[in-house]
């Protein structure tokens, strides 16, 4: 990888007490280098399609390669239009296109994993306020709100305020569209969801069924019940969540990478991030490979210190929902078999002041991962000069907010490192596309190398179809 790589600095932990020595860590290499072999063993055997042995399914390893079969495909098609867009990236940007010059607001409903990854994309990457910003601010790219990823009453209602309730929508300023994301097709609170906003969209176009089957863009399975749906509503672009990609792990196809254009952003980077970052895990020992390195420290400390909660401690506010997708991603990946840490993700500075106090002072069974975000994306803010000095801060009126947070992420450091509190610091460069693709594929390899370390199947998510299946139970009793 070139110099804009995420890094793993793990000296916070080898602390005299509650921490790690090097040679806990050099005796679990052997184990991460075989756990790495069986991650890319796994994604070969999903490029070759060959038959998965029972032990081994669900095997979701198409998410590995992904990123350079995405490229690939993109860069032999070259040229590409409106009618001749085949490879599935050409075809991402045609439909955002599309979408781009019909609608100023984009409805995306999905949940979990048809919903996380997009979020946190947005979150990272966009204006902060993107959706206050002016359509000329926002380069003529719609607003994007979530939706479908839960069964608020009230909050359904005030989107349906924003849209003011299906009126006849005039021009591109009132008109909106929807991108439902879901690879069964069946999930519930997505297809309520779908249903309402539908029937308030068909309010706002006159019932126009072409309109309807250009503003409602599908991802989904090759099958099910939204399939059957999109067929019959006539949409014209419907993408598919690729074979063999689990909803967790699809950020990177076009269940995240269609909003993620629908945003401005510039997905090749992020696939390129994606692809460096999949070089680097397969090439580099360990010791110097962050996937690895990252994977042993967490599972030393479990192990060995009994820290089973992973604290990732966010700096900066854009980084919560990256965060709140990997907490779904190590969650639902390794929570099996009565096994798996337990993710809690905070942004400081702000849990300082609601978290801060017992991850210092309460039990040892936390280890904290620090998110670091090296260089912001704007030029840096003073503190500034004022008349009225009663708060005592012209002394630091040239210190700017990078500043100050450096040394808040200092403090903070020190302070744990003084009460025998390990910690570890992964880096990014800045928050730009190919940074994120990094981090991304980063988190799902370590995910699936740490699944294959303890024996857990990280594919899969059986816990979550037993609730799925009773309220589907238990609604359909209440109304016969
Ligand atoms: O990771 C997963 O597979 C789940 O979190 C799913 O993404 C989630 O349950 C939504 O499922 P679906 O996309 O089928 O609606």
């Amino acid at each position: 990888m070139s110099d804009d790589r995420i890094t793993y600095d793990p000296r916070g932990v080898m602390l005299p007490q509650h921490g790690l020595t090097a040679e806990d860590l050099s005796a679990l290499a052997p184990r991460l280098e075989a756990a790495r072999q069986e991650v890319l063993d796994d994604a070969q055997h999903r490029i070759a399609g060959s038959e998965v042995p029972l032990s081994k399914q669900p095997l979701d390893a198409g998410f590995h390669l992904l990123p350079e079969r995405l490229l690939t495909e993109f860069r032999e098609e070259m040229v590409f239009s409106e009618d001749t867009a085949d490879s599935e990236l050409a075809h991402i940007h045609v439909a955002a296109g599309k979408l781009r010059e019909q609608v100023d607001r984009v409805i995306v409903l999905g949940i979990g994993g048809s919903y996380m990854g997009s979020r946190a994309l947005m979150e990272a990457l966009c204006h902060p306020y993107h959706n206050q910003l002016t359509r000329e601010d926002r380069r003529r790219w719609p607003r994007v709100f979530f939706a479908g990823n839960n069964l608020d009453n009230d909050q359904t209602q005030g989107l349906f305020d924003l849209l003011r309730r299906g009126e006849r929508a005039e021009g591109v300023d009132e008109r909106w569209g929807i991108v439902v994301i879901s690879k069964s097709g069946g999930t519930l609170e997505t297809a309520i969801a779908l249903r309402q906003f539908i029937n308030l969209l068909r309010a706002s176009v006159d019932d126009d069924p072409e309109l309807i089957g250009q503003l409602v863009v599908p991802v989904t399975g090759t099958s099910g019940k939204l399939f059957d749906l999109a067929q019959a509503l006539g949409c014209q672009d419907i993408f598919q969540v690729p074979e063999g990609v689990g909803g967790r792990f699809s950020i990177l196809s076009a269940v995240g990478l269609l909003p993620a254009v629908l945003l401005g952003l510039d997905i090749g980077q992020l696939l390129a991030g994606a692809a460096a970052m999949n070089e680097h895990f397969s090439t580099a020992p360990p010791g110097e490979n962050v996937v690895l390195d990252y994977v042993g420290v967490c599972h030393a400390m479990e192990t060995l210190r009994g820290c089973n909660i992973r604290v990732l401690s966010t700096w900066g506010s854009q980084l919560e929902a990256v965060g709140l997708w990997y907490d779904q991603l190590l969650a639902e990946s390794l929570g099996k078999q009565e096994q798996g840490a337990v993710p809690l993700t905070v942004v400081n500075t702000r849990d300082l002041h609601s978290r801060g106090q017992q991850h210092q002072q309460g039990k040892r069974d936390k280890l904290i991962t620090n998110l670091i975000v090296d260089e912001p994306q704007r030029g840096p803010l003073a503190v500034g000069t004022s008349e009225h000095d009663q708060d005592q801060l012209n002394s630091l009126a040239d210190k700017t907010l990078p500043e100050v947070l450096s040394a808040a992420i200092a403090g903070t450091n020190q302070a744990y490192r003084d009460d025998n509190r390990p910690t570890a610091d992964l880096h990014l460069p800045r928050l730009d596309e190919h940074v994120l693709g990094q981090l991304f594929q980063m988190l799902m390899l370590a995910t699936v190398v740490e699944g294959r370390l303890i024996g857990i199947n990280p594919y899969g998510q059986p816990g979550v179809e037993a609730y799925k299946k009773n309220m589907n139970a238990i609604l359909r009793e209440s109304s016969s």
